[in-house]
């Protein structure tokens, strides 16, 4: 499975938001990062930004599905309104799902793949009783709510058990990581078993981002 690179525009500059996103054009998914200063301590973005996102995406030559990552507690109230303003990827906690299960029937309804996010201390089996339902898992590697944190080592040991689990029951599940992803440690999310990779400064920071891209992807 070849690895997808979806650069996050938390660390892009909003005032150029088209010129920024037709830089990554080489990627593969757009990363959104939604917070809203209760689940996370930072306030970011709503679905405006949403929408002008895939705006943006859609006037590229090979248009960019957009993967919004919901950082935000209570994400049923607002996942129609993100997939009305273009949202192909629709990714909730599960720290701030009562009722995951609902959240993840719900988000295919609205016709977009169900992403389930897991913060770097959260055991992996709570997807036990899920995870066939679930498009995509998030695994974080940081603790949410800034770009450019240094990646949690421990979170490698979990990633890994979610790719077996994945193996083992022959699912088509693909597993994302998301913070501190850089060229040089890229090789440690993919040999983990990893297949989607998020990265905000190691992109948008970079001079240029077709280079960043393409040395996360060869990693
Ligand atoms: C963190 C966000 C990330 C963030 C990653 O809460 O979910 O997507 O933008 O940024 P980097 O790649 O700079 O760690
Ligand atoms: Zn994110």
């Amino acid at each position: 499975m070849p690895v997808l690179i979806a650069p996050s525009i938390l660390s892009a500059d909003f005032g150029h938001l088209h010129d920024e996103i037709a830089s990554i054009a080489s990627a593969d998914w757009i990363h959104v990062d939604v917070m809203d200063g209760k689940f996370v301590p930072n306030i970011t973005i709503g679905p405006l930004i949403v929408e002008a996102a895939r705006r943006a995406s859609q006037s590229l030559a090979r248009p960019l599905p957009i993967d919004v990552h919901l950082m935000i507690v209570e994400p049923d109230r607002y996942l129609a309104d993100f997939r009305k303003a273009g949202a192909d990827v629709l990714t909730v906690h599960a720290e701030a799902c009562v009722h995951l299960d609902r959240s993840v029937q719900y988000i295919k309804q609205l016709g977009a793949l169900a992403g389930v996010s897991l913060n770097p201390h959260t055991p992996e089996n709570v997807l036990d009783y899920v995870l066939d339902e679930v498009d995509v898992v998030l695994c974080m590697t940081v603790n949410p709510g800034f770009g450019g944190q240094s990646l949690i080592d421990r979170v490698f040991p979990k990633i890994e058990k979610i790719r077996r689990e994945i193996d083992r029951r022959g699912l088509k599940t693909l597993i994302e990581v998301d913070g501190g992803v850089k060229p040089e440690n890229a090789h440690r999310f993919r040999e983990a078993g990893a297949h989607v990779m998020v990265a905000g400064s190691a992109v948008f920071g970079a001079k240029d981002r077709k280079a960043a891209i393409d040395a996360i992807r060869r990693a």
